[in-house]
């Protein structure tokens, strides 16, 4: 009996301690308790960035869906950043194609109060891209889902590149651009899009799950 309890409190110790390791919060700057897995690293840099950039003008294509609640499986950027705007006089647009999307995040950005600084709208991200009229100043870009089907991954980056494209003229030379879910087979969304961009000035600043890509010149 002895034994069968050293054995049963060994295994929770081990539980909870990798739990621990692999938990990924960007506390102090959100609650410990949301875990930003592998997206971590590059969300924390690019929290630095707009610090040091000053950035006013945030535009994502796919929205927040889940909320908060997303955090470890899409990454909940439209709250992490937004409530950076919120904290920065800065603001962020977030658009998404899906009314389900749309409503999931709204919700949260309603919960957060985050409304003065972050408008989500419901819209194909390329239309949403061409008739935006400001200078941007981050650019996240992670809509069209990757997959394992070959087909869906060739039209996820080329949906991810027509994006950039879209949007192109108004990057200037200090915006940062996030891509996202890049590690995984063939290339991840970022494939023809970081291709392009480091043969057109773009130079990578981190490279992991997500890319972080900024102009060669890039001033901070
Ligand atoms: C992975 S989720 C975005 C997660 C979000 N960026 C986050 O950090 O929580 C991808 C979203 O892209 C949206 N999407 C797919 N195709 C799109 C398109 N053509 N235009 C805009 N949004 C699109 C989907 O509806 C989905 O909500």
């Amino acid at each position: 009996m002895h034994v069968f309890l050293w054995i049963i409190g060994l295994a929770l110790f081990g539980y909870v301690l990798v739990k621990f390791i692999k938990h990924r919060p960007l506390s102090p700057f959100m609650p410990y308790k949301y875990n930003f897995g592998k997206r971590r690293i590059t969300f924390q840099k690019v929290l630095d960035l707009l610090d040091k950039t000053q950035a006013k003008v945030i535009v994502e294509t796919g929205t927040s869906r889940s909320g908060l609640q997303g955090a470890k499986g899409d990454g909940a950027a439209t709250i992490v950043f937004g409530k950076w705007a919120k904290e920065n006089d800065a603001f962020m647009h977030s658009v998404d194609i899906s009314e389900d999307s749309v409503k999931g995040s709204q919700t949260e950005v309603d919960t957060q109060n985050l409304g003065n600084h972050v408008r989500v709208y419901l819209s194909d991200s390329l239309i949403f891209l061409k008739e935006f009229d400001q200078q941007v100043d981050f650019l996240y870009l992670d809509s069209y889902d990757y997959s394992k089907d070959l087909e869906v991954q060739v039209k996820s980056q080329e949906h991810h590149l027509k994006e950039f494209k879209a949007i192109e003229d108004r990057l200037h030379e200090n915006t940062i651009v996030l891509i996202d879910d890049c590690r995984l087979p063939n290339g991840g969304k970022g494939k023809t899009t970081i291709e392009y961009m480091l043969k057109n000035d773009w130079k990578i600043a981190l490279d992991a799950y997500q890319v972080l890509l900024v102009r060669k010149d890039f001033g901070f």
